[in-house]
């Protein structure tokens, strides 16, 4: 029992020891100077050579800082300066016998209108007599001051108590709101517009609103209302009035663009193309999907729905995008060259790769070309990355399939470039690899990591150039860079043995 007493004692201190750390602020917690200078929990004082927020010394008043900052506005801006800590968003200054000085209260200021007080200070309106704060409804003593609270909403003065309170229903709401392009509706949701001002609890549902003024929404601002000269109701497709005959005219009726035009005027939810029956409503589908009017029925507009008096890509195109003519007019969606069953319509395919016509339409690669094709020059001028192949046709070129005709490295290059070709033994191209498998001494310079070769005429090959595959001493027959790079070897040998002895 007395183990539970303490618990609970403990527990008691630790929450009021925690209430007490979160509501002490310590002035070296503010980390702005504006902060700093116009919080008024604690009194601190700003260092500014250390950027630091301090304890202030008692000897300084806190409103010379107030009054400093103020000092700097002119009449017309003084009234509406920067909140201060404990005025809601209101000025931290006011204007007083021609200049700006910290605000400190409205209610010193004997003024009969509400601009007089706000020329002071915007948190000031009159009461009648003097100026008064803005605050809560609950805080106005009179009638003139009752108007709105701190929030911005109205108050309202209650006669028969002779207080102010909120306009928290639609009948206590002001007869002409200010500015007027306010309605009751944003004020209070469920308030509507009465007749001769002020407001009143909306009609649950449209029809429920008897005046054109009070015809916008429902309650529950769900429903769009409309007035349709005599009724409010539902602002639905079937309720537009039948003088609206374009498909515009009833997306101007309900904005939303959910309907569309039918026969005999009037408005119908948009569905499909084919739902409509009329050309006027066959403009757009549901899903914003172009229709089109063949003349008697609504389609889709699409390849497949165009009419057979297209016969050009062109035309096809201008029809829906991505679609090509076909054979007996019409259109139909490109895809690979395929897709053309006709040669006026075999172009491009869908990824704007050129196609040719064999009879059939096939995308222009190598492979494809027609057998007709039976020389180099032929496939060249078909395509320049082809030549041609046994038995008529063009191949992609490689090095290997170079003709040999092609006896250096500079035109096995321009016949494949940037694939490493070099010529080879008795003409044509090999890819270039290692010096070892380069076969005669023209192509005979570099492998293919760069590294260099050299001819070695001797063995009538082609090697690396390195000191392991230097000549003997006794070949004279080799150039004189090789006979340097030969000397050069020696030298490193004998510095490698005396290295080692
Ligand atoms: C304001 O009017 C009150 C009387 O209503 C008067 O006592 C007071 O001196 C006036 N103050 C100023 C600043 O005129
Ligand atoms: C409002 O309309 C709904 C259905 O549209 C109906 O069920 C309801 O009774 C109506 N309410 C009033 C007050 O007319
Ligand atoms: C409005 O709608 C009501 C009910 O449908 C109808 O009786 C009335 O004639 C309509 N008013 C006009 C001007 O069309
Ligand atoms: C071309 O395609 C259309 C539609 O896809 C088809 O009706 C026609 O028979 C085809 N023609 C040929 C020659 O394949
Ligand atoms: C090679 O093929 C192309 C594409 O089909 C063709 O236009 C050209 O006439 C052919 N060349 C020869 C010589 O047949
Ligand atoms: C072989 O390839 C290397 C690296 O790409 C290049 O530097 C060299 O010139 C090529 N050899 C010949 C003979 O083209």
């Amino acid at each position: 029992m007395n183990i539970k007493v303490l618990i609970l004692t403990l527990l008691v201190a630790l929450v009021t020891s925690q209430q007490y750390s979160i509501s002490q602020c310590d002035c070296s917690q503010l980390l702005s100077e504006e902060d700093c200078q116009k919080n008024d929990m604690i009194k601190c004082q700003w260092d500014s050579t250390k950027n630091t927020c301090k304890n202030q010394d008692t000897t300084i008043n806190p409103v010379i800082n107030y009054a400093k900052y103020c000092d700097n506005f002119k009449e017309m801006e003084c009234p509406k300066q920067k909140p201060c800590g404990n005025c809601g968003s209101y000025s931290a200054c006011a204007w007083v016998e021609g200049q700006c000085t910290f605000f400190t209260d409205c209610t010193v200021f004997n003024k009969t209108t509400d601009s007089d007080c706000q020329a002071i200070s915007n948190k000031c309106i009159t009461d009648g007599v003097h100026c008064v704060e803005i605050d809560n409804c609950d805080k106005y003593k009179k009638q003139q001051s009752c108007v709105k609270n701190l929030l911005d909403n109205f108050c309202y003065w209650d006669t028969k108590n002779n207080n102010c309170v909120d306009a928290d229903t639609c009948d206590k709401l002001p007869i002409k709101f200010q500015p007027h392009t306010k309605t009751c509706r944003h004020e209070i949701q469920s308030c509507t517009a009465k007749s001769g001002g002020g407001c009143i609890d909306s009609g649950i549902n449209c029809s429920d609103q008897s005046l054109e003024i009070q015809c916008v929404w429902d309650q529950s601002m769900k429903m769009e209302c409309y007035w349709n000269g005599t009724q409010c109701k539902d602002r639905i497709c079937d309720n537009a009035p039948t003088t609206l005959n374009s498909d515009d005219a009833c997306k101007l009726f309900k904005t939303d663009g959910s309907c569309t035009t039918k026969l005999n005027g009037g408005c119908i939810t948009r569905t499909t193309c084919q739902a409509a029956t009329i050309s006027a409503a066959c403009i757009k589908n549901s899903k914003n999907e172009d229709c089109y009017w063949t003349g008697t029925a609504c389609v889709d507009k699409i390849c497949s729905n165009a009419p057979t008096t297209l016969t050009t890509n062109s035309a096809c195109a201008a029809f829906s995008k991505g679609c090509i003519t076909k054979q007996g007019g019409g259109c139909v969606l490109n895809g690979d060259c395929s897709a053309a069953n006709i040669s006026t319509a075999c172009v491009k395919n869908i990824n704007n790769f050129d196609c040719i016509w064999d009879s059939t339409c096939k995308e222009k690669t190598c492979v494809n070309a027609p057998k007709s094709n039976t020389t180099h020059d032929q496939c060249t001028s078909y395509l320049s990355t082809c030549t041609v192949q046994s038995g008529g046709g063009c191949q992609k070129r490689t090095c290997d399939n170079a003709p040999i005709t092609l006896n250096t490295n500079d035109a096995c290059e321009t016949y494949l470039p940037a694939n490493k070709c070099i010529t080879k033994n008795g003409g044509g191209c090999t890819i270039n690899t290692t010096c070892s498998l380069i076969s005669i001494e023209v192509a005979c310079i570099k492998n293919s990591l760069g590294q260099p070769c050299f001819w070695h005429a001797a063995s009538g090959s082609c090697k690396d150039r390195i000191c392991a595959n230097a000549p003997s001493s006794n070949n004279n027959h080799e150039t004189l860079l090789i006979f340097f790079e030969y000397m050069y070897c020696e030298f490193y040998k004998y510095r490698m043995c005396r290295k080692n002895m």
